[in-house]
């Protein structure tokens, strides 16, 4: 089980690199801090590197060189499997392309988390894991298909699953990747406050990742990914 350090930030990076292959290098970044309870809108163009950062954040990427602090727990110090118990423990990810089970009902992949680990399932706050299921996807309006296969559903409806999914026993980390590129406006509003009521309830950190400049105001802190990723710059004459 992982040790939670409640006064160090949220993520710390430090001369962090990374890339797929050898001798490609798509992050390079020096330094990155992000406090406990900051809600952060990471942006840049297509190619820059966002989820990839988000994967190192999540542990879900591995293998790079630096270090990548989360919630003061080093990751490069848990192997794969605890890499693994840290997340479901921790955070919630909201994946880009949503990374659903596609044998599981809509029901079921919401309440993977607190199947995963005990400490999520008990952080309902005086909810069954059912009960938070329903309430979440009541509020995500997919009250309806929450015994359909996911493999019957849109691609927006998707995208709510997976948000349920990564919300679902209030994790003290959330990472969503571009979460509302599938919704439509109101669906994109009722989201937005569900995800950011659900974050301020347990003073939990949000990194989300939008193409969407409009909803940058709503955010308290703005993170833009060249800015802060040497790997993007032109190397110096
Ligand atoms: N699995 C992979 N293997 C090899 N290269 C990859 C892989 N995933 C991403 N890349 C490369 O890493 C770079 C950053 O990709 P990444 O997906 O992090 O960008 P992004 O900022 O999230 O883009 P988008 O806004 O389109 O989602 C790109 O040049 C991409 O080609
Ligand atoms: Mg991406």
């Amino acid at each position: 089980m992982s040790t939670i350090h409640a006064d160090a930030p949220a993520i710390r990076l430090a001369d962090v690199r990374f890339g797929y292959r050898p001798g490609q290098q798509v992050l390079d970044i020096p330094a990155l801090e992000i406090a406990r309870g900051a809600r952060v809108f990471l942006y840049g163009p297509s190619g820059s590197g966002k989820t990839t950062l988000l994967g190192l954040i999540a542990g879900v990427l591995a293998g790079g060189t630096g270090r990548v602090e989360v919630l003061g727990t080093d990751l490069a110090r848990l192997g794969g499997s605890a890499r693994d118990a840290f997340r479901a423990q921790h955070l919630g990810y909201i994946f880009q392309m949503f990374n659903l089970i596609p044998y599981l009902s809509v029901r079921d992949n919401i309440l993977l988390p607190t199947r995963l680990d005990a400490q999520r399932a008990a952080r309902l706050r005086g909810q069954s894991p059912a009960q938070a299921a329903t309430e979440l996807a009541e509020g995500l309006d997919i009250l309806s298909l929450l015994d359909q296969p996911v493999t019957e559903l849109s691609v927006g409806q998707q995208q709510r699953v997976a948000a349920a999914r990564a919300l679902i026993g209030y994790p003290e980390l959330v990472v969503a990747d571009e979460p509302t590129s599938a919704l439509d406006a109101d669906r994109r509003e009722a989201f937005l406050r569900l995800l950011f009521a659900s974050c301020e309830r347990v003073g939990a950190t949000l990194v989300f990742v939008s193409h969407d400049q409009a909803l940058a105001p709503l955010f308290s802190q703005r993170v833009s990914l060249p800015d802060i990723n040497r790997a993007a710059r032109p190397a110096a004459a």
